[in-house]
C-alpha cells in the first residue's frame, strides 16, 4: 500500500493566501457542514441535486480564483492503467504534487520487494516534454501540461512496462530523483491468461475528499468534493462480500470535476488523484471520459494554445483546455493505443480503447462525440478573469459533439452513422472493435463502459441521451454486446435485457422543430425482450444473447441525483429523453427500467467473472453494494450483503419473452 502525504504546511500557505483574497474559508466550512447546509453545489446544467441528509460544505474560493499547488516533489497520485495486453503491459504512473518537475524521476519494479539488496530493475524517465497528441506516446514519458485559466504546469510520469509475467505480483518504486530524494512506491498483479476467473469493480462520478477528511491535501472544498468518495475507493480495497479485491477497476468518466472550479483546476485534480491512489496505485483503474473531463482553457479544439494575446483567447473560441478541453485527462493517462487519428491531425490514444482480459473484452468509448446534452457544463456567470488573464466569456458553453467526425442520420433506422470524408472515427473503430470481437473465438462476452446513458430515469439528473441509442445503440445489438455501464447520473439503475427499439413511444415536452409539446415522437426507446429471469442457485439469471443489460453506475461519491421519474398517469418508470442538440425535450415511458435504488443514491459494482469450461460458457455475476452517503470528516459503514445480484452470460436459460 502506498502512504498518503499531508501537506499541511501548504495548507496554511493556501488558506492564508485565500483569506488575503478576502474569502471566507474554514471558519464557515467547518459550520456549514455542521449544520448539514447543502450550499454551494450547484453542479453542472443537470446535475448537482443534493440528496436529503448530506451534509455539505460551501465550495471556496471563488471559481475564478487559482489555489497555487504546492512546490514540492515527492511522488504522489500513483495510478496503473492496463497496456494493450493485460496479462504483460501494464503502465505506471505518477505526478509531482505541483507545479516542480522532479529532478530526476524513475521508476524500479521487481518480482520481489524493492530493497537495497534488491534494486530492481531501473526505468529513468526522459526531460519533460509539453502534452502533444500529434505525436505517439513513449514508452517512458513526463508530460507536461499547463492549464490554461490558472498558468500552472504539471509533471505526469508515465512508465509502460512491457513484456511482463501473466498472474504475477510485481512490487514498484517511484523516485522524484532529488538530492535526498522521496519515494513511493506500491505492488501489482497482471490478468492471468486464456480461460480463467476474475473480478473487477466499476463506477463513475468520484470527486474528491472535502477539507474536513484527513485524505484532502488542497484543504479546499470544492465544487463536487464529497466525503462518500473516500469510502468508495476503500471499498473497491476491501468489497462488502470480504472476498477480495478486484484485478482492476472500471471509472465510468466525471473523475473530479475540475471543470466545476475552473481557476484551480490543477488543485481538484490533485485532491481527487490522491484519494484514488489508494487503490489505483494497487490496480488498473480503466477511466472512460466524462463531460466533466472537458475543460476550458485557452487552447482551440485541436489543443493549439491561442497565439494572440491570453485575454482574447475566448473571445475568439479558444476556450478548451488542451485538445478537446480534455489535456488534464490525457496528461494523467496513459491508455492502451487505439492507433487511430483524428482529422485534425491528432492521435486519440486513450480517447476511447479496448482491452482484454480472460474471456472478456472491454471497450471505453467517449461519449461527449454522440450526446445531445451539452458535454462541457462549466459555468462562467456572467464571464470570469482568471490568473492568466483568460477570459471566458458569459455564457459559453464548450461541446464535444461530433469532434472525431462526422455523424449523419439515417432515418431508416433512426440511427446516425459515420459520414463523409470527415466520417466520424470513433464509430468506424467501435464497430470494427465489436465485429472483430465476435469474429474471435477466445472472446465470450463483450463489456463497453462509457460516462453518459443511454437509458436513465433519473428525475433530477440528467435522463436518457437519444445521441447513444442513435449513434451506438445499433452496434450493440448488432455484435450482441453483453453489458453496457455508464455513470453520469449519480445514481443506481439496472435495465432488462433489451435489444432494437419500440415504435414511436415518446412525447414532446418542449416544442421543436415541427413539432409541438404532446406531439409522439421517436425516442428510438429501447425494446424489452424479456421480463423473467431465469435462476441459477436463487440468483436471478439473463441470458445476454437475448438483449444488452445496461447498468448506471454513477454512485461513486459525486452529489447524488435521487430520485427516480415516475409517470404519474400509470405510476410506471419514465425517462426524460435528450432529442435535440443540448434538448431535454421528450419524456417517454420506461418499461426498460428493471432495477433502481430509491433509498442510496451511492455504492459500487462488483464483477465476478466465470469462464466455464467450454467457449462461450462465460457468466459475470454482478453485484451492487449500496455506500451510504459520508458527510464532512464523517465516517460511514459498508454493508457487507449486495443491494442486488444477478447473473449474466450467454448460454444461460433464456427467459420468457416479453
Ligand atoms: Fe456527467
Ligand atoms: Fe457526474
Amino acid at each position: 500500500m502506498i502512504s498518503v502525504r499531508r501537506m499541511d504546511k501548504d495548507k496554511e500557505t493556501q488558506s492564508e493566501a485565500t483569506d488575503s483574497a478576502g474569502i471566507l474559508r474554514r471558519g464557515f466550512l467547518k459550520g456549514a457542514a455542521g449544520l448539514g447546509l447543502a450550499a454551494g453545489v450547484a453542479g453542472s446544467v443537470a446535475e448537482g441535486i443534493v440528496a436529503p441528509g448530506t451534509a455539505y460544505a460551501a465550495s471556496d474560493p471563488a471559481k475564478n480564483i487559482s489555489v497555487p499547488l504546492p512546490t514540492t516533489t515527492a511522488p504522489e497520485q500513483l495510478h496503473l492503467q492496463w497496456g494493450a495486453d493485460p496479462a504483460r503491459s501494464v503502465t505506471v504512473s505518477w505526478l509531482a504534487p505541483g507545479t516542480v518537475a522532479q529532478p530526476a524521476p524513475k521508476l524500479a519494479y521487481s518480482r520481489e520487494p524493492i530493497t537495497a539488496r534488491n534494486p530492481g530493475k531501473v526505468v529513468r524517465l526522459p526531460e519533460p516534454e509539453p502534452l502533444d497528441l500529434r505525436r505517439p506516446r513513449p514508452e517512458a514519458a513526463a508530460t507536461s501540461f499547463t492549464d490554461g485559466l490558472s498558468g500552472e504546469t504539471t509533471y505526469h510520469y508515465h512508465v509502460q512496462l512491457q513484456d511482463l509475467e501473466p498472474d504475477t505480483t510485481y512490487y514498484y518504486e517511484v523516485s522524484d530523483g532529488a538530492a535526498s530524494p522521496s519515494v513511493a512506491g506500491a505492488s501489482f498483479t497482471t490478468a492471468p491468461t486464456g480461460r480463467a476467473r476474475f473480478r473487477f469493480s466499476s463506477f463513475g462520478d468520484v470527486g474528491e475528499p472535502t477539507s474536513g477528511s484527513d485524505i484532502n491535501v488542497s484543504g479546499y472544498t470544492w465544487q463536487e468534493s464529497n466525503d462518500t468518495c473516500v469510502f468508495t475507493v476503500d471499498a473497491v480495497e476491501d468489497p462488502g462480500d470480504g472476498l477480495g479485491a478486484p484485478l482492476f477497476h472500471l471509472l465510468n468518466g466525471d473523475l473530479c470535476y475540475g471543470n466545476l472550479d475552473p481557476g484551480s483546476t490543477p488543485s481538484v485534480w490533485r485532491d481527487f488523484g490522491v484519494n484514488v491512489a489508494r487503490s489505483a496505485a494497487n490496480r488498473p483503474w480503466m477511466p472512460a471520459i466524462g463531460n466533466h473531463e472537458n475543460e476550458f482553457g485557452i487552447c482551440d479544439h485541436a489543443g493549439h494554445p491561442y497565439q494572440g494575446p491570453v485575454s482574447a483567447a475566448g473571445a475568439a473560441g479558444s476556450y478548451y483546455n488542451g485538445p478537446y478541453g480534455n489535456g488534464h485527462y490525457h496528461s494523467r493517462f496513459l491508455l492502451p493505443d487505439n492507433h487511430v487519428r483524428n482529422h485534425d491531425g491528432n492521435r486519440l490514444q486513450g480517447a476511447f480503447y479496448k482491452f482484454q482480459v480472460g474471456t472478456v473484452l472491454f471497450v471505453s468509448v467517449d461519449a461527449d462525440d454522440v450526446i445531445y446534452q451539452q458535454s462541457n457544463n462549466a459555468k462562467t456567470g456572467a464571464g470570469d478573469t482568471f490568473a492568466t488573464g483568460a477570459v471566458i466569456p458569459a455564457g459559453v458553453l464548450g461541446d464535444n459533439l461530433q469532434y472525431t467526425g462526422t455523424l449523419a442520420f439515417e432515418a431508416s433506422d433512426n440511427s446516425l452513422v459515420p459520414d463523409g470524408r470527415t466520417a466520424n472515427v470513433q464509430a468506424i473503430w467501435l464497430e470494427q472493435t465489436l465485429a472483430e470481437a465476435r469474429r474471435d473465438p477466445s472472446v465470450d462476452m463483450i463489456v463497453v463502459y462509457m460516462h453518459q446513458v443511454a437509458m436513465s430515469t433519473a428525475l433530477n439528473g440528467n435522463g436518457s441521451d437519444m445521441g447513444i441509442r442513435q449513434a451506438w445503440a445499433p452496434l450493440f445489438d448488432r455484435y450482441e454486446v453483453d453489458l453496457v455501464l455508464s455513470g453520469h447520473e449519480h445514481n443506481y439503475e439496472r435495465s432488462y435485457p433489451v435489444r432494437g427499439y419500440d415504435k414511436p413511444s415518446g412525447t414532446v415536452t418542449t416544442a421543436f422543430g415541427s413539432y409541438a409539446v404532446g406531439d409522439t415522437f421517436d425516442t428510438r426507446r429501447p425494446t424489452v425482450q424479456t421480463t423473467e429471469p431465469a435462476e441459477i442457485n436463487g440468483i436471478p439469471a439473463w441470458n445476454t444473447r437475448q438483449g444488452t443489460v445496461y447498468l448506471v453506475l454513477g454512485g461513486g461519491g459525486a452529489a447524488s441525483t435521487l430520485p427516480y421519474q415516475t409517470d404519474p398517469a400509470n405510476g410506471l418508470p419514465q425517462a426524460n429523453v435528450w432529442v435535440t442538440h443540448n434538448g431535454r425535450d421528450a419524456v417517454e415511458d420506461a418499461p426498460w427500467s428493471a432495477g433502481r435504488d430509491p433509498g442510496d443514491a451511492y455504492g459500487y459494482a462488483i464483477f465476478d467473472v466465470d469462464p466455464g469450461h467450454r467457449p462461450g460458457e462465460t457468466t459475470i455475476t454482478f453485484k451492487w453494494f449500496q455506500v451510504p452517503g459520508a458527510t464532512s470528516g464523517g465516517t460511514v459503514t459498508l454493508p457487507t450483503a449486495p443491494y442486488e445480484t444477478h447473473v449474466f452470460g450467454r448460454k444461460l436459460p433464456l427467459g420468457q419473452p416479453a
